[in-house]
């Protein structure tokens, strides 16, 4: 199909892509919760404006799945489409420098919240499948749409449908556009994520807050116990220090690490222009990318506990929480991995304090074979579009469903990236590069093309 069909309809896609990010569809925070099914029911407007059929919300306890399928490609392969309608908080407000749910194009970027993860990247796909149809009449494989609105939030709701055998999961491969290129203009299929455990580390010392003047001495404070739980868990090389951790850990293949070090890479200016503080960090005897994408780590993101207001209050605080988590390598297991980290800050609590892990979410890591048949047509039809040689990489973050559908259903994921490094997901100035989004939208045709002469 020629290119002719999508740039005619620039103009509109923007529009379109407008109206979504427009939507606050914050699914951290219940207020939003009007905001997640009107993103749902657009979402379910573009699958019916798109030409698919069986266009239906699914709920089942939950933010509301979008389902919409076209099957009348007998004999050709099954591909699922997988996005999510969700975005992060967009705190902290002061540092966008556009508002960010009032969409604003700036240069070649739209900056809004959602503009890279997901919305943009979720559009691309429906705007593929509804150019082909549109243009031709039919589409070259069968699809299925599945769009959720948990995904930024580690809900639920999609695994239990996962698990629940439904025939509107048939499929040969889902396909994510949910990922970063490596570089700009760089076609990049992402083949491994690292898998999480998120939860909060709950410690308790006194019955009620106290006089730090008066009790100090003899009192336990949870906050210096939550710090020294927190320090004792990874060393200062970076290394976790929970018993068997590691234990299942894959190291990269000698292949994959040569295929590595030959990406167009500058750890200075990763340093500079991404990172931007004094030094990077972490186990001194690996590579940057076995740091980000090979192995596991733990983090802090926030404590709460005591006195944070203006001024002085001289307290020993009754309770503290800090928020964590573990990113997990292939061949990690969320569950055993919980069990691990709970039992390790038990024993970790200092005399009179009480500490728990209090788990919240988990998804699993994923590696898949690049030499699978649909992710060697997505390499190609990339590679046609951007005129480039695609590249395969792994990425830090983690997309649970990926997890979940080589486990239930036993299919690969393909994820074709059009972010790019400095869109700032989750942190504010969220963007998009339009050339990237309107390029993603005629790799993703292409990609059903060859797609469809794929066979065994
Ligand atoms: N799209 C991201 C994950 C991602 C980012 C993959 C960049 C590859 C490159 C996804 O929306 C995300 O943020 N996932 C969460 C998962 C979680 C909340 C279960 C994450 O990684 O923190
Ligand atoms: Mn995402
Ligand atoms: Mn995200």
């Amino acid at each position: 199909m020629s290119s002719g069909y999508f740039r005619q309809n620039h103009a509109r896609y923007l529009e379109e892509l407008e109206a979504f990010l427009r939507i606050p569809s914050i699914s951290a925070l219940s207020e939003h919760q009007p905001d997640i099914r009107r993103a749902a029911e657009f979402v379910e407007g573009q699958l019916r404006q798109a030409g698919l059929e069986n266009v239906t919300l699914i709920e089942g306890g939950g933010n509301p799945l979008v389902y919409g399928d076209w099957l009348h490609a007998p004999e050709k392969p099954t591909l699922l489409f997988y996005g999510h309608y969700d975005v992060q908080p967009p705190d902290p407000l002061n540092e966008w420098i556009s508002p960010p749910f009032e969409p604003t194009i700036r240069g070649e970027n739209i900056y809004a919240r959602g503009a890279a993860d997901d919305k943009g990247l979720t559009l691309i796909l429906i705007k593929a499948v509804e150019g082909v149809l549109a243009a031709t009449g039919t589409l070259p494989v069968n699809v299925r749409f599945l769009i959720e609105g948990e995904e930024e939030m580690g809900g639920e709701h999609i695994e239990r449908f996962a698990a629940s055998g439904d025939a509107r999961l048939k499929a040969d491969a889902c396909v994510i556009c949910d990922t970063e290129m490596f570089a700009p203009e760089l076609p990049t299929l992402c083949i491994g994520l690292r898998g999480i455990v998120y939860g909060e580390i709950v410690v308790r010392g006194a019955r009620q807050d106290l006089h730090s003047g008066v009790y100090g001495g003899a009192a336990p404070n949870p906050l210096q116990a939550v710090a020294e739980i927190i320090a004792a868990l990874k060393d200062r090389d970076g290394h976790i220090r929970i018993r068997g951790f590691y234990d299942r850990v894959r190291p990269p293949t000698p292949q994959e690490m040569r295929a590595w070090k030959n990406l167009p890479f500058d750890e200075q200016k990763y340093l500079r222009e991404e990172i931007g503080s004094k030094d990077l960090c972490g186990s001194s005897g690996h590579s940057l990318f076995e740091r980000i994408w090979a192995l596991p780590t733990f983090e802090v993101h926030g404590i709460r506990g005591g006195f944070t207001g203006d001024g002085a209050k001289t307290v020993i605080p009754a309770q503290a929480v800090a928020k964590v988590s573990l990113r997990l390598v292939a061949d990690q297991q969320p569950e055993e991995a919980v069990a691990q980290l709970s039992e390790a800050v038990k024993a970790l609590a200092p005399q009179g304090i009480e500490a728990e892990y209090r788990h919240l979410h988990g998804a699993s890591p994923s590696l898949v074979n690049p030499d699978n048949r649909f992710i060697r047509a997505a390499a190609e039809a990339m590679t046609e579009i951007f005129g480039k040689e695609t590249v395969y990489v792994r990425s830090g973050g983690s997309i649970p469903i990926v997890g979940i559908f080589d486990q239930h259903l036993g299919i690969p994921s393909v994820m074709m990236g059009f972010g790019l490094p400095d869109d700032n997901l989750h942190a504010p100035n969220e963007k998009l590069y339009l050339p990237n989004f309107y390029r993603g939208i005629e790799a993703a045709a292409r990609f059903l093309e060859l797609a469809a002469l794929q066979t065994g």
